[in-house]
């Protein structure tokens, strides 16, 4: 590999690039905790038209975001080259199109700067912003990766050490809360919508059966939920365009009750991982981990199982630069370093 994508000691200032989705992220971060300057461009108004992400739409405002972003992030951070030691970039996985556009900017900086390369995975880099916000990290944790595309456990040895306990079999948690917004007619992202329209509402008032499939099972599967939100909104075998049967003054209820029983699911299969692993020590990340019914829950839970459970900040939630340049130090400091046919892969 050329020397200057090889560094003999371990860069320290990296500069985080992000588009694997709908957000142009680019963060600067020392010794992968200290943030320096973070920009995030999102695109949800773009999306918001069409109910959801349209990967031709994103690879196109990636595009006309990434420069400005860049420019801003350098800027404010009062930084130019010589003070950037390394560049981290989000190869995987993603859309491909917004993967491509992050990619080949973090590529031409590193060429043009002599600067050395770092691929990161998407999903790492939500674990690391949970762990963030660690002053000591104390290894394993039970982890949980919780968006619009994921909704993953795991076991977790290192930052880059994460064994898969269990996965979604259909939708991802935030991609249910999504769909469920669209059929309820409150607009993209669904999360933060369901949420708003829920939280003077009574999570009991409507019944959701909570998918725990087998006894063991640490999967998840959220697309039953989704259609018996339908057949009790719309009456049972109801479709999408049948009118609504339960009027607008039970919506905040239904709303509550329809997010409490993603929330419990989750919340249960945490702590039958951290049982069944014998690890009393949680890290949660991702879009959904802003959920205050999330968060309230999981902390009631917690406290009643003597379990330490880790939140990213909000702002680290959902997708940002800050945990790629941070993850990107850890990848450094393993002497993870990629060369210039470093290539995206959208799975
Ligand atoms: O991590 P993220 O920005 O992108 C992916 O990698 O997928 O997550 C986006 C997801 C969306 O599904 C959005 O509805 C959900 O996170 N989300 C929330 C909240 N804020 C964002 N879900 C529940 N409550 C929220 N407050
Ligand atoms: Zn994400």
């Amino acid at each position: 590999m050329t020397a200057w994508l090889l560094p003999s000691t371990v860069p320290q200032t990296i500069l985080g690039i992000e588009s694997s989705c709908d957000e142009t992220a680019v963060a600067l971060v020392a010794r992968g905790r200290q943030v320096l300057a973070s920009e995030v461009r999102s695109q949800v108004a773009e999306h918001a038209a069409w109910g959801g992400v349209v990967p031709e739409i994103a690879g196109r405002g990636h595009l006309q975001a990434i420069v400005p972003a860049l420019e801003s992030c350098l800027q404010t951070a009062d930084c130019g080259p010589e003070q950037v030691d390394a560049i981290a970039v989000t190869c995987r996985p993603g859309l491909l199109g917004s993967l491509l556009v992050g990619l080949n900017a973090a590529k031409a900086l590193a060429w043009a700067w002599r600067k050395p390369l770092i691929g990161v995975h998407h999903i790492e880099a939500h674990l690391y912003a949970a762990l963030m916000g660690i002053e000591e990290w104390q290894f394993p944790y039970i982890s949980l990766v919780v968006s619009g595309g994921h909704t993953n456990l795991f076991r977790s040895d290192s930052p880059l050490q994460h064994q898969r306990l269990g996965c979604t079999r259909d939708d991802a948690a935030g991609e249910a809360l999504d769909k469920a917004a669209a059929t309820l007619g409150l607009g993209y992202p669904g999360g933060p919508a369901i949420q708003k329209a829920g939280q003077d509402g009574d999570p009991q008032a409507f019944s959701f059966k909570r998918p725990m499939l087998s006894k063991d099972s640490l999967d998840f599967s959220f697309s039953g939920l989704k259609t018996a939100l339908l057949y009790t909104l719309k009456g049972p075998g109801g479709k999408r365009s049948d009118p609504d049967r339960i009027g607008p003054e039970r919506q905040a209820d239904l709303c509550a009750s329809f997010e409490s029983a993603i929330v419990d699911t989750l919340a249960k299969k945490c702590l039958r991982a951290c049982r069944q692993q014998e690890v009393p020590r949680l890290l949660i990340g991702g879009g959904v981990a802003r959920n205050r019914r999330l968060r309230s829950c999981m902390e009631q839970i917690a406290a009643e199982n003597d379990l330490q459970v880790h939140f990213a900040a909000p702002e680290h939630c959902t997708d940002n630069a800050d945990m790629i340049a941070g993850l990107g130090h850890a990848y450094a400091e393993a002497g993870r370093f990629a060369d210039l046919n470093l290539e995206a892969q959208p799975r």
